[in-house]
């Protein structure tokens, strides 16, 4: 992420990666060393579940300043959480005026779903410590309570403001649902 966030904004972004995976923290601290600004970007090990610790934690960092619009990017994360949406609604509540939230979410529910799907699931579950809930596409939209959600809504990621540039998706399942909003 601050790799891109630099593409875009050289110099400027301030980012804070979150796991609570002390396996992904020693992973990232490994590669923030060889590529980050240690004044703008850094990485803690914490709970999402524990928000308001957690929000503490971030603002420790003194990385992110607490009055600054940020993007709250909950990437490939919400679908292993039991019940996210009390933590997403105290992040918006301590985030300033113009933050945005991007987030993402399995669904096994839409037509298209391959049958492979729950295969994946079981994989996860079994394998690692994360269990998957699929949910589906009202539920999701649910999670983000407040949080408006901006043009296209919440669509296959693959059709969330597609660049010209981008591969031919027109093939791909619609596994994955993905929104923004102010
Ligand atoms: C599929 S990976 C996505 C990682 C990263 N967000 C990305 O997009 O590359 C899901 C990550 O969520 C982390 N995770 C699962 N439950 C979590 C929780 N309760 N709090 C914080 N991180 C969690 C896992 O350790 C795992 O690294």
């Amino acid at each position: 992420m601050h790799e891109i966030a630099e593409e875009h904004a050289p110099g400027q972004a301030h980012v804070v990666y979150i796991d609570n995976d002390p396996i992904c923290r020693a992973h990232s601290e490994i590669l923030l060393g060889t590529t980050a600004d240690p004044a703008r970007h850094g990485a803690i090990c914490a709970d999402y579940r524990d928000a308001e610790q957690l929000w503490e934690q971030v603002l420790d960092t003194g990385l992110i300043g607490p009055s600054k619009p940020l993007a709250l990017l909950t990437v490939s994360l919400l679908h292993f959480i039991d019940d996210p949406a009390p933590a997403l609604a105290f992040y918006q509540s301590q985030v300033p005026a113009g933050s945005l939230l991007a987030f993402n979410h399995v669904t096994f529910d839409r037509p298209d779903t391959p049958d492979s799907a729950g295969q994946i699931a079981d994989n996860y579950t079994q394998r690692t410590i994360n269990q998957v809930h699929s949910r589906t596409t009202p539920q999701i939209r649910a999670l983000a309570g407040d949080w408006e959600i901006v043009e296209p809504g919440l669509v296959p990621i693959q059709d969330w403001r597609p660049q010209e540039q981008d591969p031919d998706t027109s093939n791909m399942h619609a596994t994955i649902l993905g929104a923004v909003g102010p």
